[in-house]
């Protein structure tokens, strides 16, 4: 198949077995933070948590990132949250698309942030910073979330007020979701902290978690790998940071061949 390129305007060969799908909505946060959503393949099919390798459609060997699906599994469009770097190799070009263009996306998605690679527990932790809340984003509207689970705790680390935004837009949506709504208003817990700017919590979730003030403005326990669970997406500091905490309190990593009490996967930069 033969597109026209939206970046570059030359047409350039679509790769055997990659999906070629449209963008249906943009939205800018920020400078640095938009989200957008496109058409969905009919034969595609997803687990909550799970990321997917998104290209455009401007060079003869396009150039693809991984990308957390930011919706539900049962979504009828596919949604992402990106950074957008200025020299980025796809986020540069990416960051300027419209509705109407096309997006390429390689058919097997894939990731560790899933339901199955956690054993049961009482509490799930979804602990982000910036972009790395996307996953969850598809994770707290997914039914199972809700009855594998009592309590879910999502806490969300940003530089600047503004760029909670989309997290506190997905709480609300989840709040009222025809899905999740129910159990999500008595089940779900949103953390958001800010570190560069004043706001009513303030600092790093990992120091936070460390005083304690996490629990206490929850009012919830001590994290404790008889009852809670983890999931960690985030920049490279945050995973090595966050993964430790829990190491030392005695949880134990996991991922879809073993699962076991957290698991833990970088988000999108470039
Ligand atoms: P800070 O402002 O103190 O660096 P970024 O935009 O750089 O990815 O960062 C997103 C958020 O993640 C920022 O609030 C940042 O805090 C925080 N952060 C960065 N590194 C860590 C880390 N190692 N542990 C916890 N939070 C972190």
């Amino acid at each position: 198949m033969v597109v026209a390129d939206s970046v570059k305007s030359q047409p350039i060969s679509i790769p055997k077995g990659v999906f070629c799908e449209k963008v249906v909505s943009v939205e800018h946060y920020t400078d640095r933070l938009f989200m957008f959503r496109i058409t969905r393949p009919t034969s595609f099919r997803f687990r909550s948590g799970e990321f997917v390798m998104i290209g455009l459609p401007n060079a003869e060997r396009p150039i693809y990132r991984a990308y957390s699906i930011a919706c539900p599994s049962w979504d009828d469009e596919l949604e992402f949250y990106s950074i957008k770097v200025p020299d980025g190799p796809l986020t540069k070009d990416l960051q300027k698309i419209k509705i109407g263009d096309a997006i390429l996306m390689r058919p097997k998605p894939t990731g560790t942030l899933v339901n199955d690679a956690l054993i049961d527990g009482t509490n799930l932790y979804l602990f982000s910073t910036g972009t790395g809340i996307a996953p969850f984003a598809s994770v707290i509207r997914d039914p199972e979330t809700y009855e594998k689970f009592e309590k879910i705790i999502l806490t969300h680390t940003c530089r600047q007020v503004a760029e909670l935004e989309y997290g506190k837009k997905l709480y609300d949506l989840t709040l009222d979701d025809p899905l999740v709504g129910d159990e999500a208003k008595i089940q779900l817990k949103y953390y958001p902290t800010v570190t560069q700017e004043e706001f009513a919590t303030s600092g790093r979730v990992t120091d936070l978690v460390q005083s304690g003030k996490l629990f206490a403005d929850l009012g919830l326990p001590e994290l404790d790998p008889a009852s809670d669970r983890g999931m960690i997406c985030g920049s490279m500091g945050f995973l090595k940071d966050m993964k430790n905490i829990l190491l030392d309190r005695g949880f134990v990593e996991g991922s879809n061949s073993s699962p076991a009490d957290f698991v833990v996967e970088r988000a999108f930069v470039g």
